[in-house]
């Protein structure tokens, strides 16, 4: 997509604020048909601001929102020539700047009881207004027409924002395991994936292994007549489970590679290794009218293979993400899955991720453009031991739904 924006972020900021701006700026500039042009937007602090605002408006205070426009709208509908600038290779009209000063927006926030990401989405709406032509001090016409606008896209970009929530589905593969550790009836996922379902799960996750560490079979034929949100069922590429998965109906199947020694998924499946074993699975899987997904690495050869055979998802890895030592590491992680998820988008995947997040690192994915669910089950489970399942639940949702949305 022909629109770009960059961020300044000043120190502490969460950078997952300045992604789902991102998100929100691409909207904006598609709705108000400028997409098209490139749009700067940096994040200042107080102090930055104050030099900015002094420096141009010759009032050296803090003020919420600056725009400086590089388009004369009154010159040519489409803006003057002068401010096309070639990015990437795209022949991108700058459409000017917008610095928005996070301080104020989080003190006015407090003021007016408003979410703090509303706050900036406000401002930055009208900010883009103000690149667009539009002014609420030349007359009381024109405040009128700029608020309106403004008030109609901040109604359509609420709607915009619920349709890319990011969804979880919760894997209650280790209530098997505490079970199995002794061998009885006890606690049963069963019970748990309703639970998690009353709690907002939007899908429950079991991974049912060729050497029945965790879940059994009977446990599958129960989540599959109980469930009332989506059973995905997570499974080798294995004769016996591919006869079990078809005569279960699984709503989605989600292919893993599985190697009875290891503790847990290692990594993604090797589709591009083994297109036309998996393209089979699939194959059987699309006749019997269950879509699947790969989960995958983040890499474009995976990710084309799974196209290529015909998955309808993919299901991003993200164990590397959590298992980095550092942030530095940590960010280059996110880069790979946020690249992947674009891309995988583009070849017309549908687009999951999981393995390995918890409540302090799955904000940032859930903040990707492109992600539409997250698969997550050992944190919760751990969680659920202290607060209980509904509440760790809870708690995850919050975090995937409105983590990217404080400052
Ligand atoms: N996605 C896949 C494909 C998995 O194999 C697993 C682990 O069973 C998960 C997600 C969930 O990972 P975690 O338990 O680390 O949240």
């Amino acid at each position: 997509m022909p629109t770009a924006f960059s961020c300044q972020y000043p120190p502490g900021l969460q950078a997952d604020v300045g992604r789902r701006l991102q998100k929100e700026a691409n909207w904006l500039l598609r709705e108000c048909g400028v997409a098209d042009h490139h749009l700067a937007v940096r994040l200042v602090d107080d102090a930055e601001m104050s030099r900015l605002n002094g420096l141009y408006r010759h009032q050296a205070k803090p003020t919420n929102v600056l725009a400086f426009p590089l388009v004369d709208w009154a010159d040519s509908a489409a803006g003057n020539a002068d401010a096309t600038a070639t990015l990437a290779g795209l022949p991108l009209r700058e459409l000017g700047d917008i610095v928005i000063s996070t301080d104020t927006a989080r003190r006015e926030a407090a003021e007016l009881g408003e979410n703090p990401g509303r706050r900036l989405s406000r401002l930055l709406t009208h900010g883009l207004l103000h690149l667009l032509g539009y002014d609420h001090e030349r007359s009381r016409e024109d405040e009128e027409e700029m608020l309106g606008r403004e008030e109609a896209l901040l109604g359509r970009l609420n709607q915009y924002r619920r349709t890319m929530m990011t969804t979880l589905a919760v894997n209650v593969d280790h209530i098997a395991t505490i079970r199995q550790a002794r061998g009885g009836r006890e606690p049963d996922p069963v019970a748990a994936a309703a639970i998690c379902e009353l709690a907002g799960a939007a899908g429950i996750v079991v991974h049912l292994r060729e050497d029945r560490r965790h879940i059994q079979d009977r446990d599958v034929h129960l989540l599959r007549q109980t469930i009332k949100s989506r059973l995905n069922l997570e499974m080798g590429a294995n004769r016996e489970i591919i006869a079990i998965a078809l005569d279960l109906q699984p709503d989605i199947v989600t292919l893993v590679p599985e190697k009875r020694e290891e503790l847990t998924t290692e990594g993604g499946l090797d589709v591009a290794g083994q297109k036309k074993k998996i393209g089979k699975v699939v194959e059987k899987m699309g006749k019997a009218g269950i879509p699947v997904s790969i989960f995958a690495d983040p890499e474009e050869g995976q990710l084309r293979a799974a196209r290529d055979i015909g998955a309808t998802f993919v299901e991003l890895h993200t164990g590397h993400y959590s298992d980095a030592g550092n942030e530095e590491g940590q960010l280059h992680e996110l880069r790979l899955i946020a690249e992947a998820a674009r891309m995988a988008g583009e070849l017309g995947l549908r687009v999951y991720a999981g393995h390995g997040l918890n409540y302090r690192n799955t904000a940032a994915v859930a903040a990707l453009e492109g992600i539409e669910e997250l698969s997550i089950g050992h944190a919760i489970i751990a969680h659920a031991a202290f607060v209980g399942l509904d509440q760790a639940v809870r708690e995850m949702l919050a975090i995937v739904r409105h983590g990217s949305l404080s400052l």
